[in-house]
């Protein structure tokens, strides 16, 4: 595939079309507040989860109902400045202390947005293979307890305003295991490539030291918010948001699908330090493979 300017891009390509970033330091709630209503297509994001997460700044050790209240707060910004057939979607994880909170944060967000899709992001998975044994994937955090299983996934739910968003199903297509499905079913067209469905194998990506290479406790890997621009539809994404940015993983992901436009706030001045850095240094170095 080409773009107006001549470059190649496609799956895990890079575009060259040069993301203008607005990445700011401080308060979301209020940093939404100064942008013009209906003016973003698409937001991906991961709040605090509340679960009492080591952050550098920020505080994550809220009673419950306070977080929900302030889980309304920004939830309501993002209604207002959604586009109609804009997408929203919510990275929430829980813990065996707080298993609920991801679906009470759902049933909270009802008065703002129409729950269209639900998303399982599947960190680790253990697969048959063709010898009759078994393979593992992925990386998880083990959990030391006789009663709880090891946390593998993670939910990414797909908000809103109406539950009629379109969406661009076959730019993660995947294909068929049975070919002879492509025949039977009308629908393929004679394409060999089926919807993925609603569980993302996004594994993180391997570091050796977390300090320098992932310096923040609880970031999703750009390969997950890729997976959502491209469902939600690049031709249909000209700004994105972020208002919880930690290390900019989406930032980077909007740069690496050459998104005209994006826009970030984050409250830990170290964090959007970061971000900005990787922002720049993928951009230096994805201008350098596409003049090659
Ligand atoms: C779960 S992390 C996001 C991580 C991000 N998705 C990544 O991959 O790096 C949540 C982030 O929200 C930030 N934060 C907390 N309250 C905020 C607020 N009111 N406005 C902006 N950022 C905030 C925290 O500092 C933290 O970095």
């Amino acid at each position: 595939m080409t773009n107006e300017g001549g470059c190649t891009f496609g799956f895990g390509a890079v575009n060259c079309r040069v993301t203008k970033f607005d990445l700011r330091l401080g308060d979301c709630v209020a940093g939404m507040a100064s942008l013009k209503a209906k003016s973003i297509d698409l937001v991906v994001t991961s709040p605090p989860y509340n679960l009492g997460i080591r952050y550098g700044k920020f505080s994550d050790t809220a009673d419950r109902k306070s977080y929900l209240d302030w889980s309304e707060t920004w939830a309501a910004q993002i209604h207002r400045l959604l586009r109609p057939n804009g997408s929203f979607f919510l990275n929430v994880g829980a813990a065996p202390s707080n298993p609920l909170l991801p679906h009470e944060l759902i049933l909270r967000l009802r008065k703002f947005f129409v729950l269209q899709n639900t998303i399982h992001w599947i960190k680790a998975i253990t697969l048959p293979n063709e010898d009759g044994g078994e393979m593992s994937r992925g990386h998880f955090k083990p959990i030391n307890s006789a009663r709880f299983l090891n946390d593998c996934h993670e939910y990414v739910f797909h908000l809103t305003l109406e539950g009629k968003t379109p969406l661009d199903r076959l730019a993660l297509g995947v294909p068929y295991a049975d070919k002879s499905n492509i025949a039977r079913w009308r629908h393929t067209r004679g394409s060999d490539l089926r919807c993925r469905g609603n569980t993302w194998f996004v594994p993180y990506e391997t570091i050796q030291r977390r300090e320098k290479e992932r310096p923040h406790p609880a970031t999703f890997p750009v390969q997950l918010a890729v997976n959502c621009i491209q469902l939600h539809g690049l031709t249909r994404t000209k700004r994105m948001l972020d208002p919880f940015l930690g290390l900019g993983n989406s930032a980077v992901a909007a740069r690496r699908l050459g998104l005209t436009s994006f826009v970030g706030f984050e409250i830990d001045d170290d964090y959007l330090r970061e971000a900005k850095g990787r922002c720049s240094r993928f951009a230096a170095r994805s201008v350098g493979i596409d003049s090659q």
